[in-house]
């Protein structure tokens, strides 16, 4: 940590990880659920429940996100935060829209459109500290001494995400337009500005960790910003097949998602070769297998998943099964909850002065909770793929599929229990980890890490 102001980031990642437990909780009601064991149904409903889960999954990882630019803007535009108190004021607003959402699903008050169940006003809390967040990170930055590609990079992923939520606020009384839109914010956001987050995130980790030249990576950092927007904004194209809009966007989704996995395949080429090329002489490890594992575990979940039943003729059959559960645990837990989990790996340090660079408990983090998703991920496939056979290709019923089906999710809570207690090492580590401080300040500038 090079400047005082960087410690408001280790707030965000305190809340983030309080929404990752709950998150899991949520998680764990379904997979009982659909074993047939839907006690908690009075209070939350399955519906609920996967509101909530989904809902806090996006929030402590825009938590992540925020905590991290946080850290990184005042380091690399050489300038403090321009208002601390601005920003703590941001950090309990988000818990505080978070909290009220999440409350008001349990009692209904919520829109039945997956991912954007906020109910509209509070979508206007939601933009106030957007932009909040964004007054600070801007004004820091024009402010500061140097605007760097990463910085710019990062900066233009979180400016675009919070535009591209305006799209999902607009009311419209037409099913098909309103899933049209809809996925302007969904996918848009996960296949497009997020990997610039991701993108710049990885970027300044790459630099730290690797001590490869910042020219080199910020080279790279182009051609990812590239090949994300040339796959990704008509990629949209794969949720149009059959809403009830015209039959190009078969052929316009089919052709530019199969290009999408490109940019995840260089991000992850981007990673591995920066690490061989660096130095290897960076004390946190754990750090720098989150970051190389993050670039690789979102190449297999995005790209090599999402190409799994992108085609037109697939996804006839797999659209909005367990497949797509399958591919969307990998996808976000690979490419932004790994990311988040390397960017507090990297930071922690840093931010408290206690070196806890390879203890047990880190290492069996990372290892638990990768093979315990990898085996959620298995579970929901084989799952998904019978279910597509049996209700699409046989013809039985919704119901009574889900019944063949049960016996799977056996096995996805076992893998998830796995998940969960590499979640629970990670945790402890952070809270092990304790708060930040200002000794922590001079220390690092002293071995400039
Ligand atoms: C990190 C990036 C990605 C994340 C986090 C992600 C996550 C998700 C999620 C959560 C869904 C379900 C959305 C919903 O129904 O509302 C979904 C759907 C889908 N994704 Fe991805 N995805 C990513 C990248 C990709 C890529 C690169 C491809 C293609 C190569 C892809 C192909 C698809 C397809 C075809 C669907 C629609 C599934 C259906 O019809 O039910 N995804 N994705
Ligand atoms: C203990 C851990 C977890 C369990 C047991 C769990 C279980 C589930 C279940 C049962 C569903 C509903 C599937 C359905 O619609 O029938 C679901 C949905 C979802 N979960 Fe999890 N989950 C866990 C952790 C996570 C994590 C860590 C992430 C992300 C990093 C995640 C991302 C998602 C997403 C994106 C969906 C919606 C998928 C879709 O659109 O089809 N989950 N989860
Ligand atoms: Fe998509």
């Amino acid at each position: 940590m090079k400047y005082k102001s960087q410690k408001v980031a280790y707030w965000f990642f305190a809340l983030s990880m309080l929404l990752l437990t709950l998150q899991i909780i949520y998680g764990f009601i379904m997979a009982f659920a659909h074993m047939g064991y839907d006690v908690l149904h009075v209070i939350t409903p399955f519906n609920t429940a996967r509101a909530v889960h989904t809902n806090l999954l996006v929030v402590w990882l825009l938590s992540g996100f925020m905590g991290a630019a946080y850290y990184i803007i005042p380091e690399e535009a050489e300038n403090e935060l321009v208002s601390v108190k601005l920003a703590y004021i941001q950090l309990i607003s988000l818990a505080a829209v978070g909290v009220i959402a999440i409350v008001g699903y349990h009692f209904n008050y919520w829109e039945g459109r997956k991912f954007l169940e906020i109910p509209r006003p509070l979508d206007w809390l939601v933009v106030v500290n957007v932009l909040t967040f964004l007054g600070i990170i801007l004004m820091t930055l024009f402010k500061g001494k140097k605007r760097t590609t990463t910085s710019l990079v990062l900066t233009m992923g979180l400016v675009f995400a919070a535009l591209l939520y305006l799209p999902g606020m607009i009311w419209f009384d037409n099913q098909t337009m309103d899933s049209f839109f809809r996925w302007w914010v969904v996918h848009l956001w996960v296949e497009g500005v997020w990997e610039l987050i991701m993108g710049g995130i990885l970027a300044f980790l790459l630099i730290k960790i690797t001590g490869v030249d910042r020219e080199v990576i910020e080279k790279w950092l182009y051609v990812i910003v590239g090949l994300t927007f040339i796959s990704g904004i008509l990629g949209t194209g794969h949720h149009y097949y059959y809403i009830g809009v015209g039959k190009i966007w078969l052929v316009i989704g089919g052709v530019f998602s199969a290009l999408e996995p490109l940019a995840f395949l260089g991000m992850a080429l981007f990673a591995v070769s920066m690490y061989r090329k660096g130095e290897k002489k960076h004390p946190n490890k754990i750090a720098l297998s989150w970051t190389l594992g993050t670039a690789i575990v979102s190449f297999l979940g995005a790209g090599l998943l999402g190409l799994a039943h992108t085609m037109p003729g697939v996804n006839m059959y797999t659209h909005g099964t367990l497949v797509t559960a399958m591919h969307g645990h990998l996808a976000f837990w690979g490419a932004y909850g790994m990311i988040v989990l390397a960017f507090i790996s990297y930071s922690m340090p840093n931010l408290t002065g206690r070196k806890l660079y390879d203890t047990q408990s880190g290492i069996l983090a990372f290892w638990l909770s990768n093979i315990g998703m990898i085996g959620m991920t298995a579970a929901f496939g084989v799952a998904g793929v019978a279910q597509v056979y049996l209700e699409r290709k046989v013809g039985l019923e919704f119901g009574d599929v889900q019944k063949e089906i049960q016996v799977h999710f056996a096995v996805l809570a076992t893998c998830a229990t796995l998940f969960t207690t590499g979640i629970g090492y990670y945790i402890y580590e952070f809270i092990k980890y304790g708060t930040p401080n200002d000794e922590a300040l001079e220390s690092l500038t002293k071995i400039n890490i």
